[in-house]
């Protein structure tokens, strides 16, 4: 049976929507040892919003894409596995999202999601901002829902270069976004991204076949 994976983001001003496409990518391309196509099911959603319309205006947010569904706690259970990707405030995860985690105290009760996978992309604005504390701070979350922890390790060739700035480590994809968010992922960044849904898409098929 193909694997579920959903994929949870927030961006505001669209660096880590830029990592999220190339990641839902990965997924949809991964494929097994024997190279046949894994056809892992990538579904994307928004964490919701929770500041007013006047501060976000006053962040120059971008726009939301209302294309996108935004995730209600209860869509999770019907997932094997969650990418969960969201830039940095202060080397933690944004708001957003631990008001997301927030909200899925009946499933923490129930222990619905023990057992499932889970992953984390991010996005910070300078090098040493906190690309993994921001992934570290996350994991109390995923320790008590039961959620395993998926990291990237250093598989890929792509996290050890040095020779230009880069976001990406054995913690998972990350973009670094510029002081003044100026920066746009770039080509090796894009293909750590999709690197990171084609592994995810393999470990979570292993796990539920
Ligand atoms: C309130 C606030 C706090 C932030 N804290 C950090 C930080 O601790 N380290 C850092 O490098 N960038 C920090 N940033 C920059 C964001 O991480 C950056 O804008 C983001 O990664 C860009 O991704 P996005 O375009 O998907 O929103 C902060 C931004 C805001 C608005």
């Amino acid at each position: 049976m193909p694997a579920k994976i959903a994929i949870i983001y927030y961006t505001t001003y669209g660096h880590i929507r830029k990592l999220v496409d190339a990641t839902a990518a990965g997924v949809k391309a991964a494929k097994g040892a024997d190279g046949a196509p894994l056809n892992a099911e990538v579904t994307i959603y928004q964490f919701p919003e929770i500041l007013s319309d006047e501060i976000l205006a006053k962040q120059y947010a971008a726009p939301k894409d209302t294309s996108i569904p935004v995730i209600k706690a209860t869509d999770l259970p019907q997932y094997d596995g969650f990418i969960f990707a969201f830039p940095t405030r202060y080397g933690r995860a944004v708001a957003q999202a631990s008001a997301f985690f927030d909200s899925t105290g009946g499933l923490w009760a129930s222990q619905a999601l023990n057992g499932k996978m889970g992953s984390i992309v991010t996005s910070t604005a300078t090098q040493h901002g906190g690309q993994e504390t921001t992934v570290a701070t996350t994991l109390p979350f995923f320790a008590h829902h039961g959620i395993i922890f998926v990291p990237i390790g250093y598989k890929s060739k792509l996290i050890s270069t040095t020779d230009a700035v880069q976001g990406g480590s054995p913690w998972g994809a990350t973009t670094v976004a510029g002081p003044d968010g100026s920066r746009q992922p770039s080509e090796l960044e894009l293909e750590l991204a999709a690197y990171h849904g084609e592994h995810f898409a393999s470990i979570v098929t292993k796990y539920v076949s």
